[in-house]
């Protein structure tokens, strides 16, 4: 019997240390919704035993087998507080422009990467690690990471699959019928749409393969060319690396978003941030659920749009239409006012996932931030959407496009337009039943999205980088994809024997002219 116990205590102990991995997950952006990405997926890994290096600027989770290496700095250089909504909404400021995007992010980079801690971890030649994952934010520099580690990398996207994450694993996606989270339009379109889109997608290959790669390979230079060279390691091309991705995990789900045709090395894992036991609403939100009888709307705009930005006018107009409602009302807002509706109570507090849990929930208000929508698909809800910047006009586009919801267009004067909406979501009970069956189709899946997101980091650890399920695409250059170079021969064939012809036809001429 102490034989038996000591063998399967060996097994135990092997199959544990063969179970774990070492990961080193980066994840800088410092922004609150990036940051509940950054630790849910962490926690993931942590609960099935992998150990993780874990770059953050927050320090919210503690595990023993986690190590935090501190980019905090990074809220002091970006800070959602510095968006300014009032531009927004004078339409003086538009934060869609890519060039802008770009900038901004791959100074974020730059500053990650120029981090005392991040340096302190990229020097030490004693670091293993099994595989690299890493949030994709509009550039490719954290792809070369693998040349540190000689390990494979996975990019880990926050939103719906664009073109330019899938340049890096397969070409771009096919504008006549994809959407870019810019243009934020929904197939299928117009002529004059597909012309634009066609424009768009351009546009972003120009900007991909020409005008970006010199100030990002500058990046890669300055940070991880010069520790491959302490490490005394070769340095590659930086095109090489960023385009020798193993694979991307989605925060996302066909269910809500435009079933594209995605290459095998894009696996969806929506839905793994969502806690398996939501928590129970506490004491205060439980009596307001309780005591509601004709059910409650859920009210907020998330992080971005705070009190300070929001005239007197737009808070009064607000609470009066959501007074006028015969539902009640918890509107999340850092502001209480003296004239509050009966049936509006104002909390600076709110834990969403369980109030979007419950039963007697009818609507939700959102700015449509991604993990907000996941949440109330995920949930059943439907949505009122009021997009701010960013991928919010494209979530607040999808969840139109599947029936479950109702866009207003964020303005000083919104309530009124807010007040038809809420109406209409309120009024019609289709927008609650397509909401319960996208929620339906949003579970049916053949693992939960935190098994998922293990097993396919586990797969590419075990598989060496996963060159199995790379796309054959990503090796035959975008010319020959088109058939660019025989348009061109059957372009130029014509033009060539015309020229030759008339040389010969002159030739005979001129020879006529001369005999004569
Ligand atoms: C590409 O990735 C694979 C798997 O991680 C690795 O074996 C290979 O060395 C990488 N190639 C380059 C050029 O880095």
């Amino acid at each position: 019997m102490k034989m038996l116990n000591f063998i399967l205590f060996g097994l135990l102990i092997s199959s544990c240390l063969c179970d774990g991995y070492r990961i080193l997950a980066v994840f800088p952006t410092p922004s609150p919704s990036h940051g509940i990405l950054g630790d849910s997926f962490v926690k993931a890994l942590l609960n099935a035993g992998h150990e993780v290096v874990y770059i953050s600027p927050f320090k919210k989770i503690n595990h023993q087998k986690l190590e935090i290496i501190d980019v905090s700095q990074n809220l002091e250089v970006f800070s959602d507080k510095n968006i300014d909504v009032k531009a927004i909404m004078t339409g003086s400021l538009n934060l869609q422009d890519p060039k802008f995007l770009f900038g901004m992010t791959t100074t974020m980079t730059d500053v990650t990467l120029a981090n005392p801690n991040v340096q302190k971890l990229l020097r030490d030649p004693k670091q293993k690690f099994d595989v690299i994952v890493a949030e994709y934010f509009f550039n490719n520099i954290f792809s070369t990471l693998s040349a540190v580690y000689d390990a494979p990398f996975i990019w880990f996207l926050t939103i719906v699959p664009h073109s330019l994450i899938l340049d890096q694993i397969h070409g771009p996606m096919n504008p006549a019928y994809s959407s870019d989270y810019i243009e934020a339009r929904i197939a299928p379109y117009s002529f004059v749409e597909r012309v634009r889109e066609l424009y768009f997608t351009l546009t972003l290959l120009y900007n991909l393969h020409v005008a970006f790669p010199p100030i990002e390979e500058a990046i890669y230079h300055k940070h991880i060319s010069t520790i491959l060279k302490s490490l005394g390691k070769p340095i590659p091309d930086y095109n090489a690396l960023t385009y020798n991705v193993s694979m991307v995990l989605g925060n996302s789900q066909v269910a809500l978003e435009s079933a594209v045709p995605l290459p095998p090395n894009f696996k969806h894992i929506g839905g793994y941030h969502i806690d398996d036991d939501v928590k129970p609403l506490p004491g205060n939100l439980k009596k307001i659920f309780d005591n509601a009888k004709n059910g409650v709307v859920y009210f907020s705009l998330g992080s971005n749009l705070k009190s300070k930005d929001l005239p007197e006018d737009m808070k009064q107009g607000i609470l009066k239409v959501l007074g006028e409602l015969k539902q009640t009302v918890i509107w999340k807002f850092e502001e209480s006012f003296p004239n509050t509706p009966k049936n509006v109570h104002i909390v600076q507090w709110a834990p969403q996932q369980s109030i979007l849990a419950e039963p007697n929930l009818v609507l939700f208000v959102t700015h449509g931030g991604f993990l907000s929508v996941t949440e109330a698909v995920h949930f059943g809800v439907p949505l009122v959407v009021i997009p701010v910047f960013g991928d919010q006009f494209m979530n607040a586009n999808l969840v139109v496009k599947k029936g479950i919801a109702v866009q207003v267009k964020l303005s000083y004067t919104m309530y009124n337009e807010l007040k038809v909406a809420m109406d209409t979501v309120l009024g019609d009970s289709k927008y609650a039943t397509n909401a319960k069956a996208l929620s339906a189709a949003f579970h049916d899946l053949e693992m939960k999205p935190k098994d998922a997101l293990n097993f396919w980091v586990e797969h590419v650890v075990r598989t060496r980088g996963a060159p199995h399920l790379r796309s054959v695409a990503i090796d035959i250059p975008l010319y020959q994809r088109m058939y660019l170079d025989l348009l061109a021969l059957i372009l130029l064939t014509p033009a060539v024997l015309l020229l030759v012809l008339r040389r010969f036809c002159c030739k005979s001429d001129s020879q006529k002219v001369k005999r004569s």
